[in-house]
């Protein structure tokens, strides 16, 4: 298992996969759900890659919060755990690599079905979700992700993403 920090080498390691890729991105402070959709990953894909960042844009005040401030960091454990379950690749970036001129300008925007539900709480928080998740898609280039349907609007956000910006990836969802 590798543990890759910058995006360039993540796409150098990538650059010479020709099999199918599969990406579950995670925030980390890893659990069984998790496992889960690295399990699912593992039986379908030749190569597995996992993500873990902590992605300000989803939180309150893009990030300049408690929750964001105090969200579990725990890479160790998450890393250990990752390799057990058989993933190939792990990409955890810092800030800076993800973003490095700080909030983007342009954004994926969520709109009705994101403002509603969860949304109606968290305003903002699903476009910043779909914003990390096609940034992470466009890096990675997976023919499939893996989302757990216990977050149910946010997998339907990623869908209707998917298909409404074209991007040719296969959305797996997982109990
Ligand atoms: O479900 C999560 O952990 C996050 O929302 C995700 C999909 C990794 C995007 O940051």
């Amino acid at each position: 298992m590798r543990l890759i920090k910058t995006k360039a080498e993540l796409i150098d390691a990538l650059s010479s996969v020709h099999e199918n890729i599969a990406l579950v991105p995670t925030m980390g402070a890893l659990h069984e759900g998790h496992l889960s959709l690295v399990s699912a990953a593992r039986a379908e894909n030749d190569l597995v890659v996992a993500s873990i960042f902590v992605n300000p844009l989803q939180f309150a005040d893009l990030g300049d919060c408690d929750d964001y401030r105090n969200y579990p960091r725990t890479l160790e454990a998450d890393a250990q755990l990752l390799e057990s379950a058989g993933v190939d690749i792990i990409f955890a970036p810092d800030i800076e690599e993800m973003y490095p001129q700080g909030t983007p300008e342009i954004w994926v925007r969520t709109g009705e079905m994101g403002a509603q539900l969860e949304g109606a709480s968290r305003p903002g928080h699903f476009d910043g979700v779909a914003t990390v998740v096609a940034k992470l898609f466009s890096l990675v280039r997976p023919h499939r992700a893996y989302f757990g349907q216990k977050d149910a609007q946010q997998l339907a956000v990623i869908k209707r993403m998917v298909h409404d910006l074209d991007l040719r990836v296969d959305i797996r969802a997982v109990p």
